[in-house]
């Protein structure tokens, strides 16, 4: 074991929020139902997951916050901007995920949560039209949004980043915090695609944030350097292109702070991770794989949107990829008729409110086997979503604080564990690492290191 350099996790930490949806508000009450020990955090490897340290004689299992110094729950204050005014225990009924039961008992707590005014931009989530957006003043009245103090616009992308700063350093000194990390859980954004000439240099993107550049730079992006320039680690929940750019690769190098996304891995994609290293483990083959959900809350109404669910459908499609590879092995996967080259990958996601959050994914897999011989496999997930990615929200504003006090910066690719896509450097030729088992090798090698133990690959 080698010394732990690991500054100690003191004080307050502050997470805020973007988003006080269906997401937010489960993983916020969950966590104060938690530390009142009304509840238990299911599902959080922070909380649960015992990691082997030392091999042999010398092996022990222990919890992640007995390896590193991990923030305690109660030293968590939470914060949050939505587009919607609603406090956290109005918004958390409104989602309709967790019964009344267990949200009254931290109400007060809840109801002290109220969104402060989002970095918004409807061209980004068109069926969202809540009026608790940043504004700024014009005199013109033809000039923009009719705002609550008169007439005013939407802010510029700088003028965004500097509120969203100025939202940070306030939250952080009224509630005495030592550290904070903010977290994207709010909806999915249009796609945006990586333009080189505004998203590779960090000076091309602020020269666009100053330029009003709205086609390039999309809302998640002020947050993020907000977020960075303030020294929070930023964490992206959702599909968007936001971090998974090299000027924001850069900024955090520059701030030394860490980053991680994007979209929160947690039903049909957690199922599809963990499967198909079965398929390539025991070299079956694959024709095709076909997964569609039906879903019924605010995410599903907003993704129901052409262009939100293009970010979506690129982030779903991409795990496989990496995973049954058609030019490592083109008998088993280079068949199928996706332009010939690989197996068939499909994937839909239906908006259905009654539904709402219990979101239904069916997957069907056509395999093949000895001399070519077609077999299918059908999986019915009937799950919550955001059930599934509450836990996700803990881990990784918990891990990325940790990871901040451990030095590290940039890409936390030990992350992608809890993520749908995870970031790697595309511009080097670098590929993402889908495959279950092996990003929780890597998680598990991280917390060794950052606690001062040797990284190993032994499977247990
Ligand atoms: N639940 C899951 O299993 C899961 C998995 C992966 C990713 N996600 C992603 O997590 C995100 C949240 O999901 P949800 O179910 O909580 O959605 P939701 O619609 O209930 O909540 C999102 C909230 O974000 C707010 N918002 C939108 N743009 C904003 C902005 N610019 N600033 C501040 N607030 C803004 C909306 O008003 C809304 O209240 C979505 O992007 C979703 O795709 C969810």
């Amino acid at each position: 074991m080698t010394q732990n350099k690991v500054t100690p996790a003191q004080g307050k930490l502050g997470i805020l929020v973007v988003g006080c949806g269906a997401v937010s508000t489960t993983f916020i009450t969950g966590v104060l139902m938690a530390r009142k020990g009304l509840t238990k955090p299911v599902g959080s490897m922070t909380q649960y997951d015992k990691i082997r340290v030392g091999r042999g004689a010398d092996a022990r299992y222990l919890h992640y916050a007995d390896i590193v110094p991990l923030a305690k729950l109660d030293d968590i204050v939470f914060g949050c901007w939505d587009v919607y005014p609603q406090n956290a225990y109005q918004a958390a009924m409104y989602a309709e995920v967790l019964k009344e039961k267990d949200i009254e008992p931290v109400r007060d707590e809840l109801e002290k949560i109220v969104p402060m005014p989002a970095a918004f931009d409807k061209n980004y989530a068109k069926r969202l039209d809540g009026d608790n957006v940043k504004c700024s003043m014009v005199r013109s009245s033809s000039a923009g949004l009719q705002g609550k103090n008169g007439q005013c616009s939407m802010p510029t992308r700088w003028q965004m980043v500097e509120m969203l700063r100025k939202d940070i350093q306030q939250f952080k000194a009224a509630n005495d915090c030592a550290r904070v990390v903010v977290l994207w859980a709010a909806s999915t954004e249009i796609y945006v695609p990586v333009c080189e000439s505004v998203h590779y240099q960090l000076s091309d993107l602020e020269a666009a944030m100053k330029a009003d550049d709205r086609e390039h730079v999309a809302p998640s992006m002020c947050y993020a350097y907000a977020a960075l320039s303030e020294g929070a680690p930023f964490i992206m929940g959702a599909p968007n292109t936001t971090v998974d750019i090299p000027a924001m690769w850069q900024l955090a190098e520059q701030t030394k702070m860490p980053i991680a996304g994007k979209d929160f891995k947690t039903g049909q994609t957690l199922v599809k991770s963990g499967f198909a290293p079965i398929i390539g483990t025991r070299c079956l083959g694959l024709n095709g794989w076909f997964s569609t959900n039906i879903l019924g809350n605010r995410d599903g109404l907003v993704l129901d949107e052409p262009a939100n669910f293009r970010t979506k459908e690129v982030s779903k499609l991409s795990t496989l990829e990496t995973i049954l590879k058609p030019d490592v092995q083109p008998d088993l996967y280079g068949h199928g008729n996706d332009e010939d080259t690989q197996y068939y990958h499909k994937v839909r996601i239906n908006y259905y409110p009654p539904r709402n959050d219990n979101k239904e994914g069916w997957d069907n897999i056509d395999i093949f086997g000895w001399m070519g011989y077609p077999m299918q496999i059908k999986i019915n997930f009937l799950c919550r979503d955001s059930i599934l990615a509450a836990p996700l929200c803990l881990d990784l504003c918990l891990l990325s604080d940790l990871a901040a006090r451990a030095g590290r910066f940039g890409i936390q690719r030990f992350l992608s564990f809890f993520l749908k896509s995870p970031m790697h450097d595309y511009t080097q030729g670098e590929e993402a690492v889908n495959h279950l088992y092996q990003q929780y090798t890597m998680l598990k090698n991280a917390i060794r290191e950052m606690g001062g133990y040797e990284p190993d690959e032994e499977i247990d």
